[in-house]
């Protein structure tokens, strides 16, 4: 493939390239720009953290889990390319020295460029903007201070970098969603990458040769968010940024688990297509998408069905999607907000859910009209609670009923024991959240963020 971007400030255009050489073995073996670090090579570690522009603005990614082809017409910063051209060091650079926030330093760049990246979009809240980056040797609190301090100074100039780079076209990268849909019905054998979170593991663990490729990065038609009075639509290449940034408004709980999906840097990757399309018992949108009522939008060449989000979901590893099919879309109607999601992880921030549940009850006059419930981590596919819906229905919002719906998870569910959880622990919290949902609804406090002892 021919590949065209800046690299720090610089056009670099390649030919000839593996799609799926990563950035970070490029930059490492190729270039021998050794300053971004390969920690554990599989995106959760950020010590590989670069700064990504286009014209959605500059991100944080992970260049251990980026293909070289989803940079094609942007602009990538690394650890070298920070300080400026006279030497000058970046205030990140100075504060990180100032509050002596590295001692091995094997992390430090991986920091430095999240919180260059941080720094430039104005984003304070470094709890959220570090939890990407681990740090074995210093601790957090002296890095926290040095951010603290670098966002008192302006932004330099010359990490400010052009958002869009000329690029040669390529099939395999296509740039809209109708040149996507007539290469893919040509290759229907080639696999689909979105954000790689997901591929690029494949490919850095499992060593897998993925040919042919297509990368829906440049289709901008697929990235649209629509925010209608009766629906609202994501666009299958919708980054989980983006995503988690519009629905904090509309259903503020599906917001915050989204703000503990991965770090920002998978986030930025990440989309709404990719957690739909690979079917995962544990990705966390489809539990809480499904709990909205969601429709999935397909499309193969010019053909479009949709169908209702949890018929796609058929068994483990298998899903309604036929070759060269691919999603296009997801929505949902607009609603009252009922809609709680309660995510249940060994760690709080960047873990995969061992159970996520999703609930969506609706009570008139004391009595349940309405309930779409709906979980993670509970079966081969993420599964509606139907024997746990019906004992709700047109009964009493009570604790009595409550009990009663608690006894129905054993119909509905048989869940599994693994590395994330127990099955008896993935039953026990199934009920459990619905007792906290209910404690919630009657104004009980329930978050780990808020319960003191
Ligand atoms: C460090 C780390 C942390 C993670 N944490 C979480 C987490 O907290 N919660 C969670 O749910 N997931 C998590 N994941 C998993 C991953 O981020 C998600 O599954 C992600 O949404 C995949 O999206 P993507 O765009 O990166 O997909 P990709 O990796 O690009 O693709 C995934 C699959 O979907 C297919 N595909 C992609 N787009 C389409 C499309 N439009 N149509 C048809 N097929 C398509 C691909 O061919 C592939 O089979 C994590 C991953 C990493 C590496
Ligand atoms: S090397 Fe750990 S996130 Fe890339
Ligand atoms: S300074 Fe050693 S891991 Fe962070």
């Amino acid at each position: 493939m021919d590949i065209t971007f800046l690299l720090n400030g610089e056009t670099v255009a390649l030919s000839g390239v593996s799609p799926t050489t990563t950035l970070l073995d490029w930059l490492r073996e190729d270039r021998l720009l050794t300053g971004t670090k390969e920690g554990c090579n599989e995106g959760d570690c950020g010590a590989c953290t670069v700064m990504v522009t286009d014209a959605s603005g500059a991100k944080a990614l992970n260049a251990c889990i980026l293909f070289l082809p989803q940079l094609q017409g942007k602009s990538v910063r690394t650890v070298e390319g920070v300080s400026g051209p006279d030497g000058t060091l970046h205030p990140v650079q100075e504060a990180m020295v100032a509050h002596h926030g590295s001692q091995c330093g094997f992390c430090t760049p991986g920091f430095v460029m999240s919180m260059t990246t941080a720094h430039l979009n104005g984003a304070t809240n470094y709890d959220d903007q570090l939890a990407g980056n681990l740090c074995r040797c210093t601790g957090y609190a002296p890095i926290i201070r040095a951010a603290e301090a670098a966002a008192e100074q302006p932004v330099p100039q010359w990490v400010r970098d052009d958002p869009s780079v000329k690029a040669p076209s390529s099939p395999f990268i296509p740039e809209n969603a109708d040149d996507l849909a007539a290469i893919y019905a040509k290759h229907p054998e080639a696999t689909l990458v979105a954000g790689a979170t997901d591929v690029g593991l494949w490919v850095t663990k499992q060593l897998r040769d993925l040919d042919p490729v297509i990368f829906l990065n440049r289709c901008d038609d697929l990235k649209t968010i629509d925010i209608d009075p009766d629906a609202v639509r994501f666009g299958a290449m919708v980054d989980m940024n983006a995503m988690g940034a519009a629905i904090a408004d509309l259903h503020p709980s599906f917001g915050e688990m989204i703000r503990r999906y991965a770090s920002v840097q998978v986030r930025n990757a990440a989309t709404v297509g990719g957690n739909i399309a690979n079917g995962s018992p544990i990705g966390d949108n489809p539990p809480a998408l499904i709990a909205l009522g969601a429709t999935l939008h397909l499309r193969k060449g010019d053909g479009r069905r949709s169908l209702p989000l949890q018929d796609f979901f058929v068994a483990y590893g298998k899903q309604d999607r036929a070759p060269g099919e691919f999603v296009e879309a997801v929505s949902f109607p607009r609603q009252e907000d009922r809609l709680k999601c309660y995510k249940l992880s060994k760690r709080f921030d960047q873990d995969i859910s061992a159970v996520c549940g999703c609930f969506n009850i609706t009570v008139d006059n004391g009595v349940v009209s309405a309930a779409r419930i709906a979980f993670g981590g509970m079966a081969a596919v993420p599964k509606r609670a139907d024997a746990v819906e019906a004992a709700l229905v047109g009964h009493p919002w009570t604790e009595a009923t409550i009990a009663t719906a608690q006894a129905a998870f054993d119909a509905d569910f048989t869940p599994m024991s693994d590395m994330r959880a127990s099955a008896r622990y993935r039953l026990g919290s199934a009920r459990a959240l619905l007792a906290r949902y209910f404690a919630e609804d009657q104004g009980q406090t329930v978050s780990v963020l808020e319960v003191s002892a």
